[in-house]
C-alpha cells in the first residue's frame, strides 16, 4: 500500500485553551467520521508553546496523531537565550519541520543554518520535514522527509497542479535521494486526493487547513478514502 504522510501546520496560531478546544472537536469529528487511518501518518505541527498540552491530551484522548515541531534551534543546549535545543524537544515531538519558506523569508535562515538544525535534529532522533520551493534548493542528505511547497501557492488558495507537483516531487527524489517527498501549498479537503493519488507524491503539508478540526478531519478521510 502507498505510504500517506498528512502534516498539519498550525504556524504561529492557537492558545492553550484554543489547542484544547481542536482536541475535543477533532476527537468527536474522527469518532463521527469513523475513520481509520492507523496505517497512516498523521502529524500536527504546533507551536513550541503547545507541545506538551497537546502531548497529554493526544495520549488521554488516544488519538492516532504524531506531534512535530516547526522549527528547532541550530545549537545544543547552552547559552542561546530563546532557542529551544532538539534535546529539548525530543521527548514532546517526534517530528520538526526545519526550512519552511516563511523561515527563510522573516528569519533569514540560509542553508547553512538549515544543515545545523538538520544535524542536531538527526543526532536528537528528530524525523526531519525539510522544505524547499522547488527541486534546485539543495537537501540535506540525512533528512526524512522533504516538502515541496511552492512559494507562490503557500496561503494563497492557489495550488500547484497534481501533474506538475508529480513531477516536481519525482525530480527532487532523484536530485536529491530522498524517497518520502510531500506536497504543501493551499492543500484542502476538496484537492488532497488529487494530490495523493499521483504517483510520487507521498502525503501533503496544510497549514491553512489543519486549523480548523472539523476540516482538518475531512481532509484526511479525504485522503485516505478519495
Ligand atoms: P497553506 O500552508 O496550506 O496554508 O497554504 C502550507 C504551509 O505553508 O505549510
Amino acid at each position: 500500500m502507498k505510504l500517506l504522510l498528512i502534516a498539519g501546520n498550525w504556524k504561529s496560531n492557537k492558545t492553550i485553551s484554543e489547542s484544547e478546544d481542536w482536541i475535543q472537536k477533532f476527537n468527536a469529528k474522527c469518532q463521527m467520521l469513523n475513520a481509520k487511518w492507523e496505517n497512516k501518518t498523521v502529524v500536527l505541527c504546533a507551536p513550541f508553546t503547545l507541545l506538551n498540552i497537546l502531548k497529554e491530551s493526544i495520549e488521554a484522548e488516544k488519538l492516532p496523531l504524531g506531534l512535530g515541531a516547526q522549527d528547532v534551534s541550530p545549537f545544543g543546549d547552552g547559552a542561546y537565550t530563546g532557542e529551544i535545543s532538539a534535546r529539548m524537544l525530543k521527548g514532546l515531538a517526534d517530528w520538526v519541520i526545519i526550512g519552511h519558506s516563511e523561515r527563510r523569508k522573516y528569519f533569514m535562515e540560509n542553508d547553512e543554518v538549515l544543515a545545523q538544525k538538520v544535524a542536531k535534529a538527526k543526532e536528537a532522533g528528530l524525523k526531519v520535514i525539510y522544505c524547499v520551493p522547488d527541486d534546485k534548493m539543495s537537501v540535506p542528505r540525512s533528512v526524512d522527509v522533504v516538502a515541496y511547497e511552492p512559494v507562490w501557492a503557500i496561503g494563497t488558495g492557489k495550488s500547484d497542479s497534481p501533474e506538475n507537483a508529480n513531477s516536481v516531487i519525482s525530480s527532487i527524489k532523484k536530485q536529491s535521494g530522498i524517497h518520502i517527498v510531500i506536497y504543501g501549498g493551499s492543500v484542502t479537503a476538496e484537492n488532497v486526493f488529487s494530490f495523493v493519488s499521483q504517483d510520487a507524491i507521498d502525503g501533503v503539508l496544510p497549514g491553512g487547513a489543519s486549523l480548523d478540526p472539523v476540516m482538518f478531519a475531512r481532509l484526511i478521510t479525504a485522503a485516505i478514502s478519495g
